[in-house]
């Protein structure tokens, strides 16, 4: 079955970057000239995705607007002929077809997806974090889909991970299948070091089969009361097969306030119209 829909969980608090999430979504932080989620946004209609759910919460209604037309801009652009301006700002309202839920209290990720159920309809779907930039030859998430489309069951993206890694991510127990592919045996969630499986750990994307939402619904909340999606997977492993797959590119983490400098630098670096003055200006704060 072809995979048409995504969600994109954008509901938290982002307690990470305060005070700049005070009044204004994580997600609508600017990362060279475009806001975080809209990269996952792109992402997903570059991987064949048609319809997107945002998840959201209350604060959170500039992503509505950011992927809504602006019929006052696009006039003020075209009455002064900035047209270049006027086809970016048209284009982005007609990425995809736009769904937003709410999650009424930031219940975990796994609660988050949980949401998206009825819009979800018993389809296979993809689940993209917007804290994460993937900058991949194909789009991470269409690398998903062709495992997907291949095991016809749930898969999760892998990166490699150091000791710090495990304390952060979901760590799985792998069986090699191909060099890229690997069969989810068990996994645990920020094991640290000594208790990890493996190094390979869960960064941000997954394509799920429906039947997720069952397990997330048998899945009890840890201990800070969120319902977190690798222990709804570690469920869901007891009934189907789950694969991971070892993706080609770059991921960029833009989840904390250093990496999300990090990024923005490393992305800025990678145009061409700001890649010299940026080096430049770097040369002089050394
Ligand atoms: P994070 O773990 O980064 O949480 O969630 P957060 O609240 O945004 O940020 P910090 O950790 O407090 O700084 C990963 C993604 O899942 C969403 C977030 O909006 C983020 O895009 N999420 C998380 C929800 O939609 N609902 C939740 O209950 C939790």
């Amino acid at each position: 079955m072809k995979v048409r829909k995504a969600v994109i969980p954008a509901a938290g608090f982002g307690t990470r970057f305060l005070p700049a999430t005070k009044a204004q979504p994580k997600e609508m932080l600017n990362v060279v000239d475009k806001p975080l989620i809209q990269y996952s946004v792109e992402e997903a209609v570059g991987s064949g995705i048609e319809h997107i759910a945002v998840i959201i919460s209350r604060g959170k209604s500039a992503l509505m607007d950011h992927f809504d037309q602006s019929p006052e801009l696009e006039y003020f652009l075209e009455k002064k002929n900035k047209l270049d301006l006027l086809e970016q700002v048209k284009e982005i309202s007609g990425l995809a077809e736009f769904c937003y839920i709410r999650q009424q209290q930031a219940l975990g990720l796994g609660h988050a997806i949980l949401m998206a159920e009825s819009f979800i309809a018993g389809e296979p779907f993809a689940v993209l974090l917007p804290d994460d930039i993937f900058d991949c030859p194909v789009p991470c998430t269409k690398q998903l889909i062709d495992v997907y489309q291949e095991y016809a069951s749930s898969v999760v993206v892998l990166g490699r991970v150091d000791k710090e890694g495990t304390k952060k991510y979901g760590i799985i127990k792998p069986k090699q299948m191909t060099e890229t592919t690997f069969q989810v045996l068990d996994l645990v969630e920020k094991p640290g070091p000594e208790k990890a499986f493996s190094d390979l750990g869960l960064i941000g994307r997954y394509v799920f089969t429906p039947e997720i939402f069952d397990a997330i619904r048998r899945t009890p909340p840890d201990h800070r009361g969120e319902v977190q999606i690798t222990d709804a997977i570690k469920l869901l492993l007891e009934e189907q097969s789950v694969y991971g797959h070892l993706f080609e590119g770059t991921r960029y983490d833009c989840g904390d306030k250093l990496t999300f400098l990090q990024a923005s630098l490393a992305l800025a670096l990678k145009r061409e119209e700001f890649q010299r003055p940026l080096k430049d200006f770097l040369k002089t704060l050394e």
